[in-house]
């Protein structure tokens, strides 16, 4: 190659990389802004968004014929868990050995699909009087936990996302106890080790843990509603499942969550997104 189609092929790599720098950096998201959103992924904007509000007294009963919500695997543990800080929340993904391990749900809203667990991640506040993404009656508490499965119809949870039936996620929301609980949650012991954004590390042999261990097994009494992914693109493809009343959380695993720190190394809080319209959906009770 002569010097001077060198030279022009380092400085077209260089724009090459620099526009692509532009692109990721714009693609990205960020809370201080969630109404501009739409500019770049339209479905934002869209008539089944979430989070909403629950209003108790405005829900609609199930009718006694529909089928309890049956839950398998929840008290199963993985192989290990990977736990990623990926600027915007703490993800957690469980390995398991066969793709058959991995817990499922169906019933209830679900009807006869099956859907398999991919991932659960966390959203919280700065302060304790805000930070879950639903709220009951206008209130919001501290943190809320989402466990999202795909329907298994789609293969991957990537198909998924593009189908209206494609999603369901489990949300529960956390109240904060008082000082004396000791905390150290399992799910909460990983935390320091991914302080900075785009770092991860991987739980294994003891410390290994199952979705129960979590947010509790029990799933009997709960809100749902048709919505959408909270974070962009906000795909319109998810059953919400809520469920009724709080579980409590230890301040000091609390804690552990707002001692994160997003990419510009800012403490990662305030992750929820602002409760959306209801428009002409309706939210149904199962199991009260
Ligand atoms: C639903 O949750 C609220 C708030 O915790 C609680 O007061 C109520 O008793 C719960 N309803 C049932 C039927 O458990
Ligand atoms: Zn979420």
């Amino acid at each position: 190659m002569n010097p001077c189609k060198s030279v022009r092929a380092a400085v077209y790599g260089l724009l090459v990389l620099i526009v692509h720098s532009v692109v990721v950096i714009s693609a990205d998201f960020s809370y201080d802004d969630p109404d501009r959103w739409a500019e770049t992924d339209p479905a934002c904007a869209g008539s089944r968004q979430s989070p909403i509000d629950i209003v108790p007294s405005t829900t609609v009963a199930a009718s006694d014929d529909e089928q309890s919500l049956k839950l398998h695997g929840f008290y199963r543990k993985p192989v290990s868990i990977r736990v990623e800080n990926n600027g915007h929340t703490a993800q957690y993904t469980f390995v398991w050995s066969k793709d058959s391990h991995r817990p499922t749900v169906t019933g209830g809203p679900l009807h006869r699909d099956l859907y398999a667990f991919e991932q659960f991640h966390f959203h919280w506040g700065a302060e304790d009087d805000r930070g879950s993404e639903h709220t009951f009656d206008g209130q919001a508490l501290a943190l809320e936990v989402h466990f999202v499965f795909f329907n298994r119809e789609y293969g991957t949870f990537e198909k998924a996302v593009e189908q209206p039936d494609g999603l369901t996620v489990l949300g529960a929301l956390y109240n904060v106890r008082g000082d004396k609980a000791k905390g150290d949650a399992k799910w909460a012991r990983p935390l320091p080790k991914i302080r900075d954004a785009g770092s991860a590390t991987t739980v294994e042999g003891k410390d290994v843990f199952s979705l129960s261990e979590v947010a509790g097994g029990e799933w009997e009494r709960y809100y749902s509603y048709p919505g959408s992914l909270t974070t962009p693109p906000c795909a319109e493809s998810v059953t919400w499942i809520v469920r009724n009343g709080s579980i409590p959380v230890a301040p000091k695993d609390l804690r552990a969550l707002r001692n994160l720190l997003d990419s510009n190394g800012e403490p990662l809080v305030d992750n929820f997104r602002p409760v959306q319209p209801l428009n002409d959906r309706t939210v149904t009770r199962y199991g009260f």
